[in-house]
């Protein structure tokens, strides 16, 4: 099965509520884009942002320029139904990361439990190139996958485990570390996944 049709079933077949990355409150995704010290007028995007309530707690702490990208269209139209009329207010892009053109720069490009998927080197070499092409000198570049203590797993893909270091190298020398720390996700049935938080800044 290709990604793509992967991730539409899971969006199709389960609730937002259901995935084992679901989180009521994205509380990690909201300190790491606080901590940027960006605008409210900044333009931030939630790359593989699926049904996440992200782009929500975006827009109530006052954050006006919200992009959400997501391979699956069934998963934007999920967040799109719940946001209702605040949906006008954000710009929704059904793309595959690794194939993407930004059309625009932002300030702040967010992905929490994205990049880990892409087992293929030629997949995370595009993934950058998006990313590079998308953050200006200064863009912050937030990535969260699971740490080497995490599961080998997600969705029954598998993923590529990492420490800050390990990202490092991942995103190269045109990104400095500007912080990274561990945590833990508690997912809906009470498994806990151990995940690597860091936050670069674009030389
Ligand atoms: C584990 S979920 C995380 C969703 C969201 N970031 C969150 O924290 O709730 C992974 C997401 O990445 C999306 N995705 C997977 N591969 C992708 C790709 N190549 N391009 C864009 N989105 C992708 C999936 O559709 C899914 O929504």
């Amino acid at each position: 099965m290709d990604r793509k049709t992967h991730w539409e079933n899971v969006y199709s077949t389960l609730k937002p509520h259901e995935v084992g990355w679901y989180q009521a409150y994205p509380e990690m995704p909201l300190h790491l884009i606080a901590s940027t010290g960006v605008d409210k007028s900044a333009a931030i995007i939630d790359v593989g942002g699926g049904a996440s309530n992200l782009v929500d707690a975006l827009q109530e702490n006052g954050y006006s320029d919200v992009t959400v990208l997501d391979l699956s269209a069934a998963a934007l139209e999920v967040t799109k139904a719940r946001l209702g009329q605040a949906s006008d207010r954000v710009k929704w892009l059904a793309a595959d990361i690794t194939s993407f053109t930004p059309q625009q720069q932002y300030n702040v490009w967010h992905d929490r439990a994205v990049f880990h998927f892409l087992t293929e080197a030629e997949d995370r070499l595009r993934y950058m190139e998006a990313a590079r092409a998308a953050l200006p000198p200064g863009g912050h570049l937030i990535m969260a996958t699971f740490a080497l203590d995490g599961p080998p797993q997600c969705s029954g893909l598998d993923v590529v485990r990492y420490t800050p270091e390990r990202l490092q190298q991942e995103v190269g020398d045109g990104f400095t570390l500007a912080e990274s720390f561990g945590g833990l996700h508690i997912t809906p049935s009470q498994g806990k996944q151990s995940y690597t938080f860091c936050r670069f800044i674009r030389n």
